[in-house]
């Protein structure tokens, strides 16, 4: 064991509690942003006069040759430490003496490591955002192709209405579309730096946090240093905000599910995103579907433990909060994992278009149409309603559809039919008379297209690449 305090104990830590209390098995994943801060740090403790130019430059050069050698193989972070920042402090100490024990002037691992989790977290919220644009990138292309693929609409998941293919997609876009706004909202909240907040009440030292927080790309100096090292809100937000991602991808992946059962055959899931059965050899089935549905589990199982251990936690740091990481990691690993996979099972996806709009047409998808062509006779809208309800179930009763009917069949019913009403309940003329904004008709799409294509050309990354 190595370890950065013992200077008051007098006995050994009991080997199971030096285990339980290291986090060097996990928190080894931010050893370079560990490295990253600990560079900005020595270099601003230099510029005040705290260190020397000759000690900040061997401990820069020291930090530098660590981070080298472990991503090349040739060090390797093992258990002896409690940590990573003892890690990378022996480190530096073994490689270039008295100036490496000068390091940590000014600063507490409960500054270091709220630092660390934040440099880690604020580049995974960019990365997450990039899976969330190729998602959007890809659910675009299938609005602009799709603008007259009809199929049923649903509510309840009874057929409710015809709409398109591009107008599914485009509500899948305005979900995505969200979830990168919460991950932009999130990383302009968090983007400032706890470094300089020591282990609760600042230092004496005279550092110049704004200068640390510039070095490391943030905004400014977080301004309350007890605060800083007991502030995990900014996980938190991105764990909800993961958890909003996997409860659409969970969302949509049920739907590619339905769409690819036998009873549906909306669709056909592409063969190297398909699994087979080890049984049944007719069978393909929607694993990866499936398993991202299932995976949403695991990542409201993660915002819900940070949320518990935070609860009951009294200023300022607590190690307790030490527990932010392990699920953390493994949920920001899911949902990039997730987020990828579904993107490629949804490019190479087949759209059964012809099975689709036969669907659309059965089930009276057209009935609030027929509905509104009365209206547009002059029959009070509720009266109407009553009719069409009737019109449907002598439907049901001859096993037919509205369009089916004759002229003289439909007018026992209500005198107001004429040879006008199979115009208005074609699939094509309910879809695209539906002209208000949002709605599927080609030219509401047309609209709304060009709005998405708008976000994706202005995207917040742009600023952050
Ligand atoms: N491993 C600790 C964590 O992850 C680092 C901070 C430790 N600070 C302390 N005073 N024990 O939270």
């Amino acid at each position: 064991m190595a370890q950065l305090w013992g200077g008051r104990f007098t006995k050994e830590t009991d080997q199971l509690v030096y285990r339980f209390n290291a986090s060097i098995s996990f928190d080894r994943k931010f050893y370079e942003e560990d490295i990253e801060g600990s560079i900005a740090h020595a270099v601003m403790l230099e510029k005040q006069g705290i260190l020397t130019e000759d000690e900040k430059n061997r401990i820069v050069k020291g930090l530098t040759g660590i981070r080298e050698d472990v991503k090349g193989g040739r060090l390797e972070i093992t258990d002896e430490y409690e940590d990573i920042h003892s890690f990378v402090e022996a480190n530096l100490i073994q490689r270039i003496g008295e100036a490496g024990k000068k390091l940590h002037t000014g600063r507490s691992r409960n500054d270091q490591v709220a630092l660390d989790m934040k440099l880690y977290t604020r580049a995974e919220v960019v990365h997450v955002a990039e899976e969330v644009e190729g998602l959007l990138h890809t659910l675009l292309t299938l609005m602009e192709e799709n603008l007259d693929t009809y199929m049923p609409g649903f509510t309840h998941l009874q057929k409710a209405q015809p709409v398109t293919l591009a107008h599914h997609m485009g509500a899948y876009f305005e979900m995505f579309k969200r979830d990168s706004l919460r991950l932009k909202d999130i990383y302009g909240r968090m983007n400032y730096c706890p470094l300089g907040s020591g282990a609760l009440a600042g230092t004496t030292y005279p550092l110049d946090r704004g200068y640390t927080a510039s070095l490391l790309g943030f905004e400014g100096p977080t301004l309350n240093s007890m605060d800083s090292v007991a502030d995990r809100d900014y996980l938190i937000e991105f764990l909800s905000a993961l958890s909003t991602v996997m409860m659409h991808l969970s969302r949509f992946s049920e739907e590619i599910i339905l769409w690819n059962s036998n009873e549906y055959g909306f669709v056909e899931i592409d063969d190297a995103y398909s699994t087979g059965s080890s049984i049944m050899p007719q069978k393909k089935n929607p694993d990866i579907a499936e398993l991202v549905r299932g995976k949403t589990g695991r990542v409201y199982g993660a915002l819900v433990s940070i949320l518990t251990t935070m609860k009951g936690i009294p200023l300022a740091y607590n190690k307790d909060m030490q527990e932010d990481k392990e699920l953390s990691f493994d949920a920001i690993d899911t949902v990039k994992g997730c987020l990828a996979l579904f993107n490629g099972m949804l490019k190479t996806m087949k759209f059964r278009r012809k099975v689709m709009a036969e669907s659309a047409m059965k089930g009276f998808t057209n009935a609030t149409d027929a509905a509104d062509y009365l209206v547009g006779k002059g029959v009070p809208f509720r009266d109407a309603h009553g009719i069409i309800g009737r019109l449907v179930l002598s439907c049901i009763e001859k096993n037919t559809s509205i369009d089916a009917l004759s002229l003289e069949e439909l007018k026992e019913i209500s005198p107001f039919f004429e040879e006008d009403i199979y115009d208005a309940v074609r699939l094509e003329t309910c879809v695209e008379k539906r002209l208000t904004a949002g709605a599927p008709s080609q030219e509401a799409m047309k609209e709304a297209i060009c709005a998405c294509r708008t976000f994706l050309e202005r995207s917040w990354l742009k600023e952050k690449a």
